[in-house]
């Protein structure tokens, strides 16, 4: 059943609120504490239906995941050391825990089924069988095409491999480092652009022997060390900065703001929607920058501000490429034009962000044109709003449009907002305590 919303402008959003758990640290730090020996305490993981998924099918695999009191506590199996599931593991909407267990699956010596729900049926899988297959995982599927529902068998022979990333994917990059740890030697992987690199601390963090050189022009070449052993760790999981995007952006835009989104990441592989936003004009200061968890976080006052067109470069993707739909929505706002480049990856995210953002932003009366990979947003300063906008089973559309009708001059719905429970499920409610208006329609 769809659940529609609609957000009203609203005005002076204030108050100090801290986001939920990081979804990619989350995903991470469930899958090395079912790989490592003795028990991993995660404090703050992201309770959402897309971690839920990680955290069933590490259950599944034979790993002990306890829940108490606010705390998860993982006891794992070793490296190499998971059991066959009884039956097919469902990873609903999620690409990230689908993908990274792919890796850790082709490592161990079982036959297993892999499914989810219709958008991530339609996602490629292609992109990590080709290597994980050139290791020595098994599958029927037609790499080039490949989607889920799949059936793969692993092996405990995996091959080491130097895999140069066609994309710059953090995804692909991490299942190949997740299967390099069951492999005997060192596996490489050679990635375009740096995109996020949280497998990479956090397997140094479980004692795992990893290696990072820079290969020039944003290129980096990750190596782990395979056959490793990992070692339980406690994890304190900082603020995901892709969920605090949309509060910082409302609080941008709804008149005479003034708000704390405290904790947040600031590892630089993910900061590049706050570096835009300066540029942008955007009046943020980061407070108290701190260690959380092996991670640099600090806290981000933000108030409302005139914003200005930027042209964001194609090598700043990675580090802010679940950002773009709530950029868009910001850039309308802005005076002046609004250019994103390189932004092909958006095509196959949980839905074609690319037409669906040009989709949603030209119903709210905003002039917005996707030519080729890049999306280009015509600021005017003030948006019209008034429209229903259709998300497509993604929660980042859905999220970026309910914020963007916070500024809006009229309110603006969104066909189901029910997605949004797969990466902030409080986004409501921490919006409200801000001060911001949503009815049900
Ligand atoms: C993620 C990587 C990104 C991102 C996704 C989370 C991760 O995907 O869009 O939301 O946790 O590794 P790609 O690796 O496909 O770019």
């Amino acid at each position: 059943m769809n659940q529609p919303l609609t957000a009203s402008p609203s005005a002076r959003l204030s108050g100090r609120i801290r986001v939920p758990g990081d979804k990619s640290i989350s995903h991470r730090a469930l899958i090395l504490g079912a790989l490592a020996t003795g028990t991993t305490r995660i404090a703050g993981l992201l309770e959402a239906a897309d971690v839920e998924a990680t955290a069933k099918a590490v259950a599944a695999l034979g790993a002990e995941v306890e829940r108490s009191n606010g705390a998860v506590a993982v006891r794992g199996q070793g490296v190499g050391g998971l059991r066959a599931p009884s039956s097919a593991l469902d990873f609903g909407n999620s690409g990230t825990a689908s993908r990274l267990m792919l890796g850790v699956i082709a490592g161990h010596d079982m036959q297993v089924e892999l499914t989810g729900d219709a958008s991530l049926r339609r996602r490629p899988m292609g992109r990590v069988l080709a290597p994980l297959a050139a290791m020595g995982l098994q599958t029927d599927a037609n790499t080039d095409c490949a989607t889920l529902p799949l059936l793969v068998r692993g092996t405990s022979d995996l091959l080491p491999i130097i895999y140069d990333l066609p994309i710059p994917s953090a995804q692909v990059k991490s299942a190949v480092l997740l299967a390099g740890l069951h492999a005997p030697g060192r596996t490489t992987v050679i990635e375009p652009l740096a995109a996020r690199d949280h497998t990479e601390r956090m397997l140094g963090f479980f004692g795992a022997e990893m290696a990072t050189e820079d290969r020039g022009g944003g290129a980096r070449a990750v190596t782990v060390c395979g056959d490793a052993e990992l070692h339980g760790a406690s994890i304190d999981v900082p603020g995901d900065p892709s969920s605090a995007a949309f509060l910082i952006a409302a609080a941008l835009i709804a008149p005479g703001s003034d708000i704390v989104v405290e904790g947040v990441l600031l590892n630089p592989t993910r900061s590049g929607f706050v570096e835009t936003l300066l540029e942008m004009g955007a009046n943020i200061e980061i407070v108290d920058r701190r260690d959380e968890g092996g991670e640099p976080a600090g806290d981000l006052r933000v108030r409302t501000s005139a914003l200005k067109g930027v042209r964001v470069p194609p090598e700043r993707a990675p580090a802010m490429i679940d950002e773009y739909p709530i950029l868009a929505c910001l850039a309308a706002f802005a005076d002046g034009e609004t250019a994103m480049e390189g932004l092909a990856e958006l095509k196959v995210k949980e839905s074609d962000r690319l037409a669906a953002t040009e989709a949603g932003l030209a119903a709210c009366g905003v002039s917005a044109r996707v030519e080729g990979d890049a999306l280009f947003v015509e600021g005017k300063g003030e948006v019209k709003g008034g429209a229903r906008v259709k998300t497509l089973m993604d929660h980042r559309i859905a999220m970026a449009f309910l914020t963007l009708g916070l500024g809006a001059r009229s309110p603006v719905s969104v066909d189901d907002a029910g997605m949004i429970k797969t990466s902030f499920p409080d986004f409501v409610p921490l919006m409200i305590r801000l001060g911001a208006q949503f009815a049900s329609c």
